[in-house]
């Protein structure tokens, strides 16, 4: 069988005789933006980063978190938040960010409760697929940082909606003193 990754053909940078310039790369068009959709955009033919397909496929997979929901995995998720999310959903999550107060349509609370019965799953798809007027974000965040992402809103969604009784006592001790009260 012809395995087409085994054919003629030029690696990036590779010269070539064909073009006056002498490199098989041809020069971007002007105001050209590189995009790649599909869950594996990043990837080569499944060979480059076989692990990480490996990793892809699994998370893609998943029906809730397939990941344990650790310090790590949150700060990852935080990290990956500020970057791609924040400017539109706003660091608290509200769908007040910066982006949204200079004119571009406000996403919906994370707090809703509608978002905040959501399954795992439907933030992951969304990322993965885009909604309604959001774009997907399936080129630039990989399939298992979508999962730190949705483990990072589901605790922003607790930080926001968490039951007082809930909290260690010097938390409470100091909500209490704040005259917040929180939730009874
Ligand atoms: C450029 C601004 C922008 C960015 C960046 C952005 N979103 Fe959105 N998001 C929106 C808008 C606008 C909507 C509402 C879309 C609609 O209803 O047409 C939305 C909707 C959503 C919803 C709600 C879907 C529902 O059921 O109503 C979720 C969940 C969501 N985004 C998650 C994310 C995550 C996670 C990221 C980061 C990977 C992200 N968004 C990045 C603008 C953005």
């Amino acid at each position: 069988m012809q395995d087409m990754y085994d054919q003629p053909k030029y690696k990036p940078f590779a010269q070539s005789a064909l073009f006056a310039d002498g490199n098989s790369s041809r020069p971007l068009p002007p105001d050209s933006v590189p995009f790649a959709s599909g869950p594996f955009a990043g990837t080569s033919s499944g060979r480059s980063g076989e692990n990480e397909v490996a990793q892809d496929k699994a998370a893609l997979a998943a029906k809730t978190n397939p990941y344990p929901v650790t310090l790590q995995l949150l700060r990852r998720g935080q990290e990956r938040y500020s970057i791609y999310c924040l400017p539109c959903h706003s660091p608290a999550g509200d769908g007040d960010g910066l982006v949204a107060r200079r004119g571009f349509p406000h996403p919906p609370s994370y707090h809703s409760e509608r978002l905040r019965q959501a399954p795992d799953r439907h933030f992951f798809d969304v990322m993965s697929n885009g909604y309604g007027i959001m774009h997907s974000y399936a080129d630039r965040v990989a399939p298992p940082d979508r999962w730190a992402i949705v483990a990072y809103i589901r605790a922003l969604q607790l930080s926001q909606n968490a039951d007082a009784k809930r909290l260690p006592p010097d938390a409470r001790e100091h909500l209490a003193s704040s005259g917040q009260g929180g939730r009874p």
